[in-house]
């Protein structure tokens, strides 16, 4: 028998077996390759009737009887993510009996529920597998707090088996958790207990939150964490009427609370800061947020503003909370199809409306452009019940904010006088401004790379003609300083 054996170059393969013409006839490694080739068939046929899918798992676990249960389903906001996974977690620490997650695997723009799954019908891709997790952030410092992307819980207490389907995290669906047990009424239970967990264990509770749209508009709502300002009340400078009525309505209500709603006060409120750019709207804010260090601050800004609905909804969860609106005159200009129309900013009024009288709520709008707001607002009374004007500092802000600004810098005051009346009608900012530019005129001046700086009262007044210059126009339209600041003709300097 003559048998030549052949391997291609670079291929592994069996022998090629090129025979004689005696070659038909069966040979005893030909039966025992056929039976290697039997026995592989049986067992492959054996395993995939039993291969482990999700339906098969949700079957075992819940009864075959399981197919026409009914399944509870809760819809979450995406950027809810990291609340609804506190609550889940907090649901199965205090649950009686075990659980066991199961991640699955082929997820992805897939429409699936437990339905399906418990019907067992054609599901080509979705199989049990690892458990996929998401970081997200969960604080200002950096704190995240890893969220299952899609994953079942298979719950066994006794003889009830329940299950629960919770997905999330991907772009353009929605984040569910669907609940299906062999006590229907358990199953609402578990659903609902899990959204009472999820405001108990809120991890935006008493932080500082930015709502914002993504730039490039995939659909999705941004959420971001801030670190709470630290301020003190002499980094604000404003007339004391005027810091005592931000007061009185923001952080006296909050403190004296129990006492007013004994009284049958109510606590909801609204605060509308006006006044022309640069006279610390924003910095009020700022400071108050700073007070409040048990309140949940929500800043809605620019391109957020159609996210009033559910940045209401978490301050009304999370109450005592801050609603902050800034610059709430782009939202009366966000026009309906009729003119006249401010369908945000009706819309912002009617959520105003829609909180109980007790909701420790407080919103505070700002805007330059009070003329804007003021037919809405007087059309809606009783929305916004403190306006509060902040006006351009008189002489004795100016010399406060000249102090504030100065800081530990050595100034020669002799002539401040002159300098503050020549500042009649700049905003806070620009004496900020006019504090720096002093300062970087003594650092040129004296010429030396370090020490400590001493502005002359020549660099002081140099400072200001500077800033004053009419090629500056800009500049102090910058800083705020606005047509109001034209002292150079007034006190006949030009
Ligand atoms: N009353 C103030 N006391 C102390 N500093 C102030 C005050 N007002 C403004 N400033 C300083 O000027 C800066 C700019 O002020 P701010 O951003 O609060 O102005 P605004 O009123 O919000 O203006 P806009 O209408 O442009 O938003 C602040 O960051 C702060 O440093
Ligand atoms: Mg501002």
């Amino acid at each position: 028998m003559a048998k030549t054996s052949r391997t291609l170059p670079g291929v592994y393969s069996e022998p090629v077996v090129s025979s004689s013409d005696d070659d038909t006839r069966p040979e005893l490694a030909d039966v025992g390759r056929l039976v290697r080739r039997g026995v592989r068939g049986v067992v492959g046929a054996a395993r995939a009737g039993e291969r482990v899918t999700l339906s098969s798992l949700l079957r075992d676990h819940l009864g075959a009887d399981s197919g026409d249960r009914a399944v509870v389903e809760e819809v979450w906001p995406q950027y809810e993510q990291v609340n609804l996974q506190a609550g889940v977690d907090a649901w199965l620490r205090a649950a009686p009996g075990t659980h066991e997650l199961i991640g699955v695997v082929g997820f992805q723009h897939r429409e699936f529920g437990l339905a399906e799954l418990l019907l067992g019908s054609g599901h080509h891709g979705l199989r049990p597998g690892n458990v996929a997790r998401i970081n997200l952030a969960s604080g200002p410092d950096g704190e995240m707090s890893a969220c299952v992307r899609c994953g079942l819980y298979l719950i066994s207490e006794g003889e009830r088996r329940s299950a629960a389907l919770l997905r999330g995290g991907e772009r353009h669906e929605p984040l569910t958790v669907q609940v299906v047990s062999t006590d229907d009424a358990y199953a609402l239970r578990i659903a609902a207990e899990i959204r009472e967990l999820a405001v108990v264990h809120n991890v935006f509770r008493k932080q500082v939150l930015s709502f914002g749209g993504e730039v490039f508009g995939h659909g999705e709502t941004l959420l971001h964490f801030h670190r709470r300002p630290a301020m003190d009340t002499d980094q604000l400078i404003l007339p004391t009427e005027t810091l005592n009525a931000v007061q009185h309505q923001v952080v006296e209500v909050a403190r004296h609370k129990h006492r007013l709603l004994a009284a049958g006060q109510h606590l909801k409120r609204g605060l509308l800061l006006y006044g022309p750019p640069g006279v610390g709207k924003t910095h009020t804010v700022r400071y108050l947020i700073g007070s409040l260090t048990d309140t949940t601050v929500i800043q809605l800004t620019g391109g957020a503003l159609h996210l009033i609905a559910e940045a209401c909804s978490v301050a009304r969860t999370l109450a005592p909370a801050m609603l902050v609106v800034e610059d709430v005159d782009l939202i009366a200009e966000d026009r309906g199809m009729h003119p006249g129309h401010h369908p945000m900013l009706f819309q912002l009024l009617n959520e105003m409306d829609g909180l109980a009288e007790d909701a420790d709520v407080v919103f505070v709008l700002t805007t330059n452009r009070a003329d804007l707001l003021e037919p809405a607002l007087a059309a809606r009374p009783g929305r916004v019940d403190q306006a509060v004007e902040l006006t351009l500092p008189d002489i004795d802000s100016r010399r406060r904010l000249f102090d504030l600004y100065r800081g530990g810098l050595d100034v020669d005051v002799s002539r401040l006088d002159s300098v503050l009346e020549r500042t009649e009608g700049v905003t806070a900012s620009f004496l900020k401004e006019l504090m720096r530019r002093a300062a970087l005129l003594a650092a040129a001046r004296d010429g030396t790379a370090d020490g400590p700086l001493a502005v002359s009262a020549a660099d002081l007044d140099a400072a200001l003609d500077e800033l004053l210059d009419t090629r500056n126009a800009m500049t102090r339209v910058l800083l705020g300083a606005g047509e109001n600041a034209t002292p150079i003709e007034r006190v006949g300097l030009a």
